[in-house]
């Protein structure tokens, strides 16, 4: 494939054509749109949303997103979202080994698993996933109504197609779909693992940077919306289209005799993207301890409370560590915030042996954690020369709502049952 071309920019007022003369200038909805496409109106926020919050798209399109048949339920075993459909569980930690990439043979929703839920599809909260892909979606559309979602490549390059255009991700990137767009996630390379955050909360945006000043952590010029792009078949000739749609925290069904991806021209800020993590310009101290994690914010979904994020993601990229008399892993803590972490390639300082690249963990609200018994040994002795961590990603995403793991997490996923014991040897050291 030709790789796509991008504009850069987020949440800036984008425009883009596929076939010269498909946007209308100076008006929105005209009488007659060109080439006989029809004008249609995606809203990311309510009408009055506040204009810094305000997020919409025109789409001028061969059919518009009405024609569509019927929706009938569509199960599905594993993705669950929302607070209900999650399990009950002790507050212990939990940790996961790389999910399995030999149990599915399916496309992008077949391999959807939720390990933790919260919230309530429409309300608020989200949902962290795991999906594994063998096949492409071929003519099969996903609509989530319910939330944006955030995915998170671990292994294999995606070929994403949006009904604004095409993005092409690998692991180290992210990519970013509005809530009620449709988009298929196929794999160029099989088969594909990584991770999902469904975010059930208002969308993510770039953090405020305060006392940071107007540069840094992930620079607005560096996410890629696509350009446009529609799929050019001639109506109902190349068969149906099924469209899935999440909506309240289910799955349905419909067909529909076109493609979904028919928008030849669109204008607007309510736009996927993409965003190559390692452009992410980490902060963190020059002098001694530790900034909190949250300076390695890349998204933000805020809530109603400030400061209390319905999610943030959150990265750990590789860095310099400088800091003098210091120990510096993260430290031991207990947070108000329930804390769900993937690891895309490497080490994760905290958990150099036990967390793998493609597994995951769980540290619920007041769940302490913090460095293993060898990490924490190696850190305190360790001569404190500027030292680089290389090859190394993890992520967080982190919520205010405590999360429930799932029945798959807890019953069929590599859940190991031994992760307490990493903390076992930390003894007591106290000399009076
Ligand atoms: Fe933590």
């Amino acid at each position: 494939m030709t790789d796509p071309t991008y504009l850069a920019g987020f949440g800036n007022q984008h425009q883009s054509e596929a076939r010269t003369g498909a946007l209308p200038v100076g008006r929105n909805s005209p009488q007659r749109c060109a080439h006989g496409l029809y004008a249609e109106l995606l809203s990311g926020s309510a009408f009055t949303a506040p204009r810094a919050d305000n997020q919409r798209t025109w789409l001028y399109r061969r059919q518009p997103s009405v024609v569509v048949g019927g929706y009938r339920p569509l199960p599905h075993a594993t993705w669950k979202s929302g607070a209900a459909q999650g399990e009950a569980a002790p507050p212990d930690p939990l940790r996961w080994g790389p999910s399995q990439l030999d149990v599915s043979d399916g496309d992008f929703v077949d391999g959807l698993r939720s390990y933790a839920v919260n919230g309530e599809p429409g309300v608020g909260g989200m949902t962290a996933l795991a999906f594994v892909a063998t096949r492409p979606m071929g003519r099969r559309a996903l609509v989530n109504a319910d939330g944006e979602m955030l995915v998170v490549p671990q292994q294999g390059r995606l070929l994403i197609t949006t009904e604004l255009g095409r993005l092409e991700v690998a692991p180290g990137f992210i990519a970013l779909l509005p809530r009620g767009m449709a988009f298929k996630v196929d794999p160029l390379d099989v088969p594909a693992r990584g991770y999902v955050c469904e975010n059930l909360g208002a969308a993510f945006r770039l953090p405020e940077l305060g006392p940071i000043g107007s540069n840094g952590l992930a620079n607005a010029r560096d996410f890629e919306a696509p350009v446009a792009w529609y799929e050019d078949e001639a109506p109902t000739s190349a068969g149906a289209y099924e469209i899935v749609k999440r909506h309240g925290g289910q799955l349905w069904r419909a067909t529909q005799p076109h493609s979904p991806f028919n928008v030849v021209a669109w204008h607007g800020n309510l736009a996927p993207y993409r965003y190559d993590l390692s452009r992410f310009m980490t902060i963190n101290t020059v002098s001694f301890d530790h900034p909190d994690p949250s300076i390695f914010t890349v998204l933000t979904s805020p809530s109603d409370t400030p400061g209390w994020a319905n999610v943030d993601f959150v990265i750990f990229p590789p860095r310099w560590m400088v800091a003098e008399d210091t120990f510096r892993p993260p430290w031991y803590h207990r947070n108000v915030m329930s804390e769900f972490m993937g690891l895309v390639l490497g080490q994760y300082d905290a958990k150099p042996e036990g967390f793998k690249p493609g597994g995951a963990s769980l540290h619920n609200s007041y769940v302490p954690h913090g460095p293993d018994a060898e990490a924490f040994d190696k850190a305190s002795g360790a001569e404190l020369k500027p030292h680089k961590l290389d090859a190394t990603l993890a992520f967080m995403f982190e919520t205010r709502w405590p999360l429930k793991p799932t029945a798959w997490a807890l019953n069929d996923a590599p859940l190991e049952t031994t992760y307490a014991d990493c903390w076992r040897d930390l003894k007591d050291n106290f000399h009076a």
